[in-house]
């Protein structure tokens, strides 16, 4: 079914990784690209060349949203409903579209032309409502960003001339502040003409930080970043050198792992270096391999990142005709191979062991910790995962050094950090900021203040799965430390801004929808607890809910929080957990006058089996059921 090209295509690829399992992803996105979709043949064959069962291939095909088991139209259209998006009137383009194209989510058009589905958080937050395009047959895929419905309209022709395909896209760029000079560092050059090209990023004396590191022991760039502070900008906010120091003594390969699965709702910053400035990071990937003795570095990009993978690929090309990446770098006799990896749409290869799964050529399922990474990751190897955003810190303080960096933010939380400012603020946007900058401050001095000047009702401080926090909290600093004593935490930096007049329960419904679709289905609590908890959510949507519900929420998401696998099943609660806990007034307001029965219970009884004491309860949801099982 494969032509011979492809075939030889999936065997290069295979070459490319140290283990040729590795290479599954990109071999299924080979065959996608040739037939438009994934048949159970085009599967049977990758098995054989990867001497897989098919069995296995399938499972790891189906795990991922972005391979197709069915065809679809000639423009696979994707409209993010999530809620920084919903928050800029989603809901209305994503109806424009279906009315438009006369057909539902997951339907395609009867010639063939278009097939449309609803998708969580493509990145683009700050420029939503957004359309991920993707034509069949091909690798081309495209952002249609800011979409009105006029430019709906646009769009859909200009998808249908052919001409309009293969020029390069032009995505739009969030606002970002400028009028901070003197703390734009990772922002400095995004506005640049050309500004991903290796020769603007030579002009500003690019890549000489990476020969002096290379000059430096390995030790002493370690030494420096620890002394720095940088910490993680994934969303644990771990100290990079730290981290850095766990790897242990003469242990060899050790691998160095980028995190670009840019998914968490309400984050677009690596996006935004990823596009505009790809050097800066490669740059960074140089110091942090030279100081941990990787020959290897995997830049793991979300799949819906298609544009900012080209820039990567490009760039990497740029930096190896100058000699600053693959065999003797710099003319040293480091060697240094930096391979560009898409993800393939699924939001749990954003925690770095289920991405370490997928690298590896696995469904990405999280894996128990400790062993650590840094002990034993990639092919059970040492190896370091760290933020896109991280490792670009790296590169600016391997240039000033530690007590340049140190001179903003806290002690505890020191330098700048990248904040995704979405929602209903006026000017959304990338901001660099020096940690301890309060919210009023970034909302109200650099972003211009909410929309309309409405009142603020509620703040996500740190992406979708942070708590709200209230406006209140308009003047805590935003570090580490500071948004955890206002009963949240900074996650990865994504600050999302709610203000009166929204309800708060479409909201959390919106949010726990995307934990459903997105949860690895591994734990029980996490995959059973959170479709309850939308069940539950949507019926008090519809009017159905009852007084009961909000107690039940409360116990069932404390059960997830407390009992899941890997910090997805928390993160999945702890907004809705926030909801109830702020909002609870507004909650039971809207189910009495929505259901004239809401005061009543309505929990279905049901006999449930528990294996640990073998008997039958009557209802899963008592409290004498729980009790055992929550701490
Ligand atoms: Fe729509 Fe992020 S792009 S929520």
């Amino acid at each position: 079914m494969l032509s011979d090209s492809a075939r030889s295509e999936i065997q290069n690829l295979m070459a490319q990784y140290p283990r040729a399992r590795s290479a599954i992803l990109p071999a299924l996105y080979v065959a996608q690209q040739e037939i438009g979709w994934l048949p159970d043949e085009a599967m049977d064959e990758i098995a054989l060349l990867f001497g897989m069962e098919p069995a296995e291939v399938y499972a790891i095909a189906g795990f991922y949203n972005m391979f197709y088991k069915e065809p679809k139209g000639k423009f696979h259209l994707e409209i993010c409903t999530n809620v920084p998006c919903m928050l800029r009137g989603s809901g209305n383009i994503a109806d424009y579209l279906q009315e438009r194209l006369g057909i539902g989510f997951g339907e395609t058009t009867a010639d063939g032309n278009f097939s449309l589905d609803h998708m969580e958080c493509l990145g683009s937050c700050a420029t939503g409502p957004v359309v991920f395009a993707r034509r069949s047959q091909s690798a081309w895929g495209r952002y249609f960003e800011n979409l009105t419905p006029g430019q709906v309209d646009v769009m859909l022709d200009e998808l249908l001339l052919e001409d309009a395909l293969p020029g390069e896209q032009t995505p739009a760029r969030p606002y970002h502040h400028d009028h901070h000079p003197e703390t734009n560092y990772l922002l400095a050059r995004i506005d640049k003409p050309h500004s991903h090209k290796i020769e603007t990023y030579l002009a500003d004396g690019g890549y000489e930080t990476a020969r002096k590191a290379l000059a430096m022991e390995p030790a002493e760039v370690i030494e420096t970043v620890k002394k720095a502070g940088v910490r993680g900008r994934g969303g644990a906010g771990f100290p990079a050198g730290v981290k850095w120091g766990f790897i242990p003594k003469d242990i060899y390969p050790r691998y160095l792992v980028v995190n670009a699965d840019e998914s968490e709702p309400g984050t677009f910053k690596d996006r935004l270096i990823l596009e505009f400035d790809p050097h800066q990071l490669l740059e960074g990937i140089i110091c942090t391999s030279w100081a941990i003795q990787a020959h290897y570095a995997f830049v793991y990009v979300r799949g819906e990142y298609m544009f900012a993978q080209e820039r990567m690929k490009t760039a990497i090309a740029e930096a190896k005709a100058k000699g600053f990446l693959g065999k003797g770098i710099f003319g040293s006799d480091f060697d240094l191979e930096v391979i560009i990896h898409s993800g393939a749409g699924a939001y749990i290869c954003g925690e770095e062991t289920a991405l370490l799964s997928s690298l590896e050529g696995y469904r990405g399922h999280p894996r128990l910790k400790p062993p650590f990474p840094a002990v034993a990751g990639l092919y059970a190897k040492p190896t370091i995962v760290n933020n896109v955003e991280t490792i670009s810190h790296v590169r600016h303080v391997m240039e000033h050094g530690a007590d340049w960096y140190r001179q903003w933010g806290t002690e505890r939380s020191p330098g700048l950090q990248l904040i995704s400012l979405s929602g209903q603020v006026k000017k959304p946007g990338v901001y660099e900021i020096p940690y301890g900058m309060t919210f009023r401050e970034l909302i109200y001095d650099y972003a211009g203040g909410t929309v309309d000047d409405r009142p603020i009702k509620s703040i996500i401080p740190g992406g979708l799965s942070m708590p709200q926090i209230l406006p209140d909290a308009l003047d805590v600093g935003i570090d580490f430390e500071s948004i955890v004593g206002a009963g949240s935490m900074l996650g990865s930096g994504g600050v999302i801004v709610i203000c009166e007049g929204e309800s708060i329960i479409p909201i959390a419904r919106r949010a726990m929808s995307f934990y459903v679709e997105e949860s690895c289905g591994k734990c029980t609590p996490c995959r059973e607890g959170g479709s309850w908890m939308e069940k539950i959510l949507k019926r008090i949507e519809a009017g159905e809910g009852t007084l009961e519900d909000l107690e039940t929420m409360a116990r069932v998401t404390k059960y997830i929080d407390q009992q899941s696998f890997c910090p997805f099943g928390p993160a999945s609660v702890w907004g809705l957990q926030s909801t109830l806990r702020l909002f609870g007034d507004e909650y039971k307001d809207f189910i009495l006058e929505t259901n004239p029965n809401g005061h009543k219970p309505d929990i279905p009884v049901r006999p449930i089996y528990r294996a640990d004491s073998g008997e039958l309860h009557e209802n899963l949801l008592d409290d004498a059921t729980l009790a055992p099982l929550v701490p």
